[in-house]
């Protein structure tokens, strides 16, 4: 049975079990650690570093820091703010992010969480790099230009769906996801009811003939901003 114990998240207490990560108790007690990387049902990979929290006064990322006995943990500061909004920033410069026409606009974690921090324009110069698109398959397509090299299409392929479409190659600036095949996604055992296709937080890899399916007003984070899900399950413990 697992062992219970309790800590704390901005001077709130909570409990915990043994082999819960501080994301994961988090989310119990209905507190929201933003996050991106992160997806509830794949290993975690601590790739982004938006869950920085600090415990005990050292930055650590949540999701894949163990909770454990007495820690004290900082979630809501201004210096963790600052630390995340420059993340996200650096995300949408390093990138090619045309929210108004994307078709993950309103569902897209990476734009809910530029909202949530109340980001309105970056602070850095943009790269606009040249990035190669892949809609060779039928039914789903990659657009490398919105990639955050999150690692979440490596996990589920892998973990969900027990293949391994996708993985990364190059480093530093030439990082970029690719397939397992040698041409195309259209070579790959990418099948339309993958799991993986799901996993994306961003537009990068999409099905084909869904795009702007859900009107302006409707979309997930139009309803509600990111998080709330979490917070809300707080409220009502
Ligand atoms: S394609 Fe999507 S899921 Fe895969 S690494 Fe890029 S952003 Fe993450
Ligand atoms: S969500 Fe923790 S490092 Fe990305």
């Amino acid at each position: 049975m697992s062992k219970m114990f309790t800590f704390t998240i901005d001077e709130k207490e909570l409990e915990a079990k043994s082999g819960d990560t501080i994301l994961d108790a988090a989310d119990s007690a209905g507190i929201y650690i933003p996050r991106l990387c992160s997806m509830k049902g794949l290993v975690p990979q601590g790739a982004c570093r938006v869950c920085t929290v600090m415990v005990n006064g050292r930055p650590q990322s949540a999701c894949t820091q163990p909770a454990t006995p007495g820690i004290i943990v900082e979630n809501e500061s201004d210096k963790l703010l600052e630390i995340r909004k420059t993340i996200i920033e650096m995300l949408f410069v390093e990138g090619n992010h045309i929210c108004p026409l994307c078709e993950k606009s309103g569902n897209c974690e990476l734009q809910a969480l530029a909202y949530r921090f109340g980001i309105v324009a970056p602070s850095f110069p943009f790269f606009f790099p040249k990035r190669e698109i892949d809609a060779t398959h039928p039914d789903v397509f990659i657009d490398r230009n919105r990639c955050i090299l999150c690692a979440r299409c490596v996990r589920a392929s892998r973990d969900l769906d027990g293949k391994h479409v996708f993985d990364f190659v190059g480093r530093g600036s030439e990082r970029k996801i690719a397939v397992n095949a040698k041409t195309s996604l259209s070579e790959t055992n990418l099948g339309s009811a993958d799991k993986v296709i799901e996993s994306c937080p961003v537009g990068a890899i999409l099905r084909k003939r869904d795009a702007y399916a859900v009107p302006i007003g409707s979309r997930l984070y139009d309803k509600q901003p990111i998080g709330s899900d979490i917070e809300k399950k707080g409220a009502r413990s």
